[in-house]
């Protein structure tokens, strides 16, 4: 007999620590995406039960499934480049601040002949979005059909867009709640709303940039490990061929977070330049995609330095009605705020930051809300850099100047100025954390 399931019951099992049952979790989400029999206060109070009490594995696993059964799957199975069949590989970051690394990424991967379906998403609360940052581009447009998507893989090789309604429409709605209910940072959540919408995109391999420290949703590295291990666990049973590497971001990644400002550190990056730590990471993931794809002795450094990235990165622009060549906007207001003391930077808060790019309107504070292309935050200095008294930290860049007090405010305390140490220079970097911390494997 089937057995007859309520909304009221499940959230109760939950809440006392009772494991759900398969049944149980399909018909909660069937029922929640169709409206039909969970209500959004119900489902917030079981996204709260799940956040205190957890799931088992097989609990995720069920969960996950559900969220991909809840629309349709992709499937680039047919995809062809150069009249042969090709390898898709994804790239997926948890969100930090400064994280620009899926711009130089996915046109680099994309021009060793591999096709990389990037479905990327808008900026969260301190954390920016690909999206956002990417229509700062005179022209250039998220949304695409499915076919015109097939038809930019086989013919560029990266396309990076919104993913449709339909992929997994039980994340958008869920993850519109957590984000108002205090319930994001929770790994069976976040791993399953990660993986569930990865798994559907129908990408082959996967490779997950999972952040810790202050400026990722996950601050604990233990905790950010586990979430590694949860979604490659979850990608390795779909069949997807997937890899984490574990991050730093308790320190802004390159030396902006905004929008234009963003993009054009990544245009550097492609142009051969750039910050060390983007190309670092950009590096270290794509070696992770190459390898994944089959092809683990292709040089990515070599196609940053002989403009081969950058040549992919200006078709794929163009094929979205982007035009690589028109200027970035730039903010009719910029404000410094000068180092108040000498000595060398020792630490500079990834979540101050990037609170601050927000406040400045790179971000938004009510979901859909525009958000501005030229705001954003310029670093002067990074940790392990000598500072003067007097001289640069950042400058804040916004359209709207009645937010520079706000971005000044959450900026107070970030930067720590610790007395100058033998050595710690620019090139030395005494103080600061390797970037890529570890890699989790099944
Ligand atoms: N990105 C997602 O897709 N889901 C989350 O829960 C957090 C970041």
């Amino acid at each position: 007999m089937t057995p007859v399931i309520d909304a009221v019951s499940v959230i109760a099992d939950k809440r006392d620590g009772r494991e759900l049952t398969d049944e149980q979790i399909t018909w909660t989400i069937d029922r929640y995406t169709r409206a039909d029999g969970v209500a959004d206060e119900q489902m917030s109070a079981l996204l709260m039960a799940i956040y205190l009490r957890g799931m088992t594995d097989r609990e995720i696993v069920t969960w996950t499934r559900s969220m991909i059964d809840s629309g349709t799957r992709m499937d680039f199975g047919g995809l062809r480049r150069a009249g042969r069949p090709v390898a898709t590989v994804d790239k997926h970051s948890t969100g930090g601040v400064g994280d620009k690394i899926t711009l130089p990424l996915a046109p680099l991967v994309a021009s060793f002949g591999v096709a990389v379906p990037q479905l990327s998403g808008r900026g969260l609360g301190h954390t920016g979005g690909t999206l956002d940052k990417l229509e700062s581009i005179s022209g250039w447009r998220a949304d695409l059909t499915t076919a015109q998507m097939h038809s930019q893989l086989e013919s560029v090789g990266a396309v990076i867009c919104a993913a449709g309604a339909d992929l997994a429409p039980a994340d958008r709605k869920m993850y519109a709640l957590r984000d108002v209910t205090g319930t994001v940072e929770s790994i069976p959540l976040l791993a399953s709303s990660i993986m569930s919408k990865k798994i559907a995109e129908g990408t082959g391999a996967l490779v997950l940039d999972v952040k810790t420290g202050s400026g990722a949703f996950l601050s604990s590295s233990d905790d950010a490990r586990r979430l590694a291990e949860t979604m490659v666990s979850l990608g390795t049973a779909a069949g997807v061929r997937t890899t984490a590497l574990l991050t730093d971001m308790s320190t802004p990644l390159g030396l902006t977070a905004g929008n234009a400002v963003e993009v054009a550190e990544s245009l550097e990056v492609l142009a051969g330049g750039g910050p060390a730590d983007v190309v670092e990471l950009t590096l270290a993931l794509a070696r992770e995609m190459l390898v994944a794809a089959g092809l683990p002795d292709a040089d990515p450094a070599a196609h940053l330095a002989d403009g081969r990235a950058m040549d992919t990165w200006r078709s794929m622009i163009a094929a979205q009605g982007g035009d690589p060549d028109a200027p970035l906007p730039v903010a009719p207001h910029v404000e410094v705020v000068r180092a108040a003391s000498s000595g060398v930077l020792t630490s500079l808060d990834a979540h101050a930051v990037g609170v601050a790019a927000w406040r400045l309107g790179a971000g938004r504070a009510v979901p859909g809300a525009a958000v501005q292309a030229e705001a954003g935050v310029v670093l002067h200095a990074k940790p392990g850099d000598a500072v003067v008294a007097g001289t640069p930290l950042y400058s804040l860049h916004t359209r709207t100047p009645e937010a520079i007090a706000g971005a000044v405010a959450a900026l107070e305390g970030a930067a720590v100025i610790g007395p100058m140490v033998v050595g710690a220079d620019r090139d030395s970097r005494p103080l600061t954390r390797p970037l890529v911390l570890d890699r989790v494997t099944v």
